[in-house]
């Protein structure tokens, strides 16, 4: 229904700012509109220029999280969504004019509802080959590394001793796809990251493959009980969250990357980083 919504609000768009809309069924018009929300973005016009993409016309950004990833995303005293994601993706729609709506969902889920049940997903998302046959992503906006965390005293320290070990994980995230190339490893997959600590933590598996900061928050949070390590020493590779969009809008996509820039530029991202992130940080 609201798809539908949608698409008459864009056609009434297209009738009012006939520019907005003819290139979107012509593919080979698509590179020269991301060419030019581009430009718009140097320029400073980010959300006040013609082109608004369809997903935007009813006004609202959907945006699917999966708030059990602190400092990213989490549920706050208040029971609603919070965390530096939740922040950024409302300062990004505050530069389109678009009012965001926070739907917390599994993170499973995130990228099969993108362009149906939400708009856009913001979740520590990696960037991957996998997910871009579905979707595309913003530009990078934080660099992230695998950790694994292991109860106090364990003895693992490098990748060979992760072999044929049990490993808990969030279940259809990079740290999953990793522990599942892990030769001999019984992975056991959790709907939230901290359901695997807390199996750690009980002696049900022997350590958790989970994001860097997510890592840390748990070990200050069961702090003595666990720790850390960086996946630097278990050969890792490095990371980068994104925003996961629909596939082939061009134009939400320079919408997004324009904002992005801005909030980068003026100081407001790393206010952000200061106040959620670096706050936890060792
Ligand atoms: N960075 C990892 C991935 O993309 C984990 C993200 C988990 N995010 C969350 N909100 N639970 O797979």
């Amino acid at each position: 229904m609201k798809k539908f919504i949608t698409v008459i609000m864009a056609a009434a768009l297209c009738v009012s700012a006939l520019t907005a809309c003819g290139s979107k069924a012509d593919p080979a018009a698509t590179a020269s509109d991301a060419g030019q929300a581009e430009e718009g973005a140097a320029a400073g016009e980010a959300g006040d220029g013609a082109e608004v993409s369809e997903a935007l016309a009813d006004g609202v950004l959907n945006v699917g999280t999966n708030a059990e990833f602190p400092p990213f995303e989490y549920v706050n005293d208040s029971g609603e969504p919070d965390g530096f994601d939740v922040a950024l993706i409302k300062a990004i729609g505050e530069k389109l004019g678009v009012e965001v709506v926070v739907d917390n969902m599994e993170f499973a889920s995130l990228v099969s509802s993108i362009g149906s049940k939400i708009d856009v997903a913001i979740a520590g998302m990696t960037i991957t080959e996998d997910r871009q046959k579905t979707v595309d992503f913003s530009n990078p906006y934080y660099e992230a590394v695998q950790y694994v965390i292991l109860p106090a005293g364990s003895e693992i320290a490098a990748a060979e001793d992760l072999k044929g070990k049990s490993i808990g994980v969030q279940l259809g995230t990079t740290g999953d796809f990793i522990a599942e190339e892990i030769e001999g490893a019984a992975v056991s997959q959790y709907n939230k990251g901290v359901d695997a600590v807390n199996d750690l933590i009980n002696g049900r598996v022997d350590c958790v493959i989970l994001d860097k900061n997510p890592a840390l928050v748990f070990e200050s949070k069961f702090s003595g009980k666990i720790t850390a390590v960086d996946g630097a020493q278990f050969d890792f590779g490095k990371e980068e969250y994104a925003i996961a969009m629909p596939k082939g809008d061009a134009v939400l996509a320079g919408q997004i990357n324009a904002a992005l820039q801005e909030l980068m530029a003026d100081g407001s991202f790393d206010k952000l980083v200061e106040q959620y992130i670096e706050q936890i940080e060792e």
